[in-house]
C-alpha cells in the first residue's frame, strides 16, 4: 500500500467547481493585483484569526521579511529565534542585516524553550537605558517564537519576557493558522498574541494556496498601513517611496482560491487532529510508546478545540534514519523537519555557534520523523503505517 506524506487531490476534487469559478471570475475581471479578492480574503482571514487587521503578502517568508522591514529592524539589532525551525525564520532576520540569536527548544514540543530563553537573557544580556543589550553589544529588539507543527509556543511566558525586556514579539505562525492557546485572559489564536503574526499558505499548509502566499495579522492600524506600503516597495503615493520595502503582494488568483478554502479550515484541522489521535492511540495500543516518542498535547485540557492543529505528526526515534528507510521500502513516505538545526546551517557559520550549543535542537534534527498526515488520510493507511513502524521495532 502506498501512503504519501500528503495528498490533497481529494480536497481539491470536493472544491474544484468553486475554485474554478473563483479563478474564472478573476480572469474575467482581468484584475490580478491588489483587487477585491485580496481585500475580501484579508478581511475573512483576519476575522477567522480574530485579529483586527490582515495584510496579504506573497509568502510566509515575505510575511516575516515585510514585518522586520516595516519595523526597521536591521544592522546592530539582534533578534531571538528558536534554533530549530524552517530556515526562513532565521534567514529573514539575517536578510535585513540583523543578527539571529538562537535559543534551544523544548524537546517535548519542539518549540522555543522559555527556560532556555530566560537563561540566555540572564547570562548574556543586560539592560542599558531600557534596552536589552547582548554579549556582542547588539540591541536585542525582537523575539520570534515559532509555533512549530501546529502547536503554539508557551505564549504566556513569551509575552511576559517580551514585556519585561521591551522586545517586539513577532509570531511565526506559518504552520499554525487557527491553533489556539490558553492565555490567562482567555483563548487566543496563533499570530494574534504578539505585535504581528506571520502565516504561510504554501500549498502543503493546513490552509494552502495554489502557489506561494502569506499573511500578516496585527492589532495596530498604523502598522497595518505601513505593511501595505512595505509590500509595494515602500510606496505610498505613486512612485514616491517612503522607505525601502519589496514586492510582497498577494495576487488576486491566490486570494480568490484561499477565500474558497478558508471556511473549511477548521474542519480540515479537526480531521487532522482525529488522524493524530488515531496514530497516538494505535502506537500506544501496540506498545510502541517507549520505543518512539509521540507528539505531546500540552493544552489539551484547556478545553480549546484547536489546541493542536497537527500541521505535522512528528515522532522521534534514535533509529530515525533506519526507520525512515524501512518505511520507504514499504512505500510509506515520511519527511524530516528539519535535518539540521539553524546554527548548523553552513550559511550561519559566521555566527560562530558550535556543535553542542543547542543540544535539544541538534537531537531533534537527528531524531524527528514526520509521518503521513492530511485531513483525508484513511484509517486503513494509518493502520498500515503503524503496522510497519511496529514491524521495524
Ligand atoms: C515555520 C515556518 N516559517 C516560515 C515559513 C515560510 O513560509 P513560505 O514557504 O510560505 O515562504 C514556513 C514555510 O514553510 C515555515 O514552516
Amino acid at each position: 500500500m502506498r501512503v504519501p506524506l500528503l495528498d490533497l487531490s481529494e480536497q481539491y476534487r470536493a472544491l474544484s467547481e468553486e475554485i474554478r469559478a473563483a479563478i474564472d471570475e478573476v480572469l474575467a475581471s482581468q484584475r490580478f493585483i491588489l483587487g477585491p479578492k485580496l481585500e475580501e480574503f484579508e478581511k475573512a482571514a483576519a476575522a477567522y484569526c480574530a485579529a483586527p487587521y490582515g495584510v496579504g503578502v506573497s509568502s510566509g517568508t515575505d510575511a516575516l521579511l515585510a514585518v522586520l522591514m516595516a519595523l526597521e529592524i536591521g544592522l546592530g539589532d539582534a533578534v531571538i529565534t528558536p534554533a530549530y525551525s524552517f530556515f526562513a525564520t532565521g534567514g529573514c532576520v539575517a536578510r535585513v542585516g540583523a543578527t539571529p540569536v538562537f535559543i534551544d527548544i523544548d524537546p517535548d514540543t519542539y518549540n522555543i524553550s522559555a527556560k532556555a530563553l530566560k537563561r540566555y537573557i540572564e547570562k548574556y544580556c543586560h539592560q542599558v537605558e531600557g534596552k536589552l543589550v547582548n554579549e556582542n553589544r547588539q540591541i536585542v529588539v525582537a523575539l520570534i517564537p515559532v509555533h512549530l507543527f501546529g502547536l503554539c509556543c508557551e505564549m504566556s511566558e513569551m509575552l511576559a519576557i517580551a514585556r519585561e525586556h521591551n522586545l517586539l514579539l513577532i509570531e511565526d505562525a506559518a504552520q499554525a493558522i487557527g491553533a489556539e492557546y490558553p492565555l490567562d485572559r482567555g483563548p487566543a489564536k496563533a499570530g494574534t498574541m504578539g505585535d504581528a503574526g506571520c502565516f504561510s499558505f504554501y500549498p502543503s499548509k493546513n490552509l494552502g494556496a495554489a502557489g506561494d502566499a502569506g499573511l500578516v495579522v496585527c492589532r495596530n492600524e498604523q502598522f497595518a498601513d505601513r505593511l501595505r506600503i512595505c509590500r509595494q516597495h515602500g510606496m505610498e503615493a505613486r512612485y514616491q517611496h517612503q522607505f525601502i520595502g519589496g514586492n510582497f503582494r498577494l495576487d488576486e488568483l491566490q486570494a480568490a482560491i484561499l477565500k474558497v478554502k478558508l471556511p473549511r479550515l477548521d474542519h480540515w484541522s479537526a480531521s487532522r487532529r482525529e488522524a493524530a489521535m488515531f496514530y497516538t492511540n494505535e502506537f500506544r495500543r501496540v506498545r510502541l510508546e517507549g520505543k518512539i516518542r509521540l507528539p505531546v498535547e500540552p493544552y489539551a485540557k484547556s478545553g480549546l478545540t484547536n489546541h493542536h492543529i497537527y500541521h505535522q505528526y512528528v515522532i522521534r526515534s534514535s533509529q530515525r534514519d533506519e526507520l525512515r528507510q524501512h518505511l520507504a521500502g514499504r512505500e510509506i513516505e515520511t519527511a524530516v523537519y528539519y535535518p539540521l538545526a539553524l546554527h548548523e546551517q553552513p550559511c550561519f557559520e559566521y555566527l560562530g555557534y558550535k556543535p553542542g550549543d543547542f543540544p535539544e535542537a541538534e537531537r531533534a534534527a537527528r531524531e524527528s520523523l514526520a509521518l503521513p498526515i492530511y485531513p483525508e488520510i484513511s484509517r486503513e493507511a494509518q493502520q498500515y503505517v503503524v503496522k510497519c513502524v511496529a514491524e521495524f521495532f
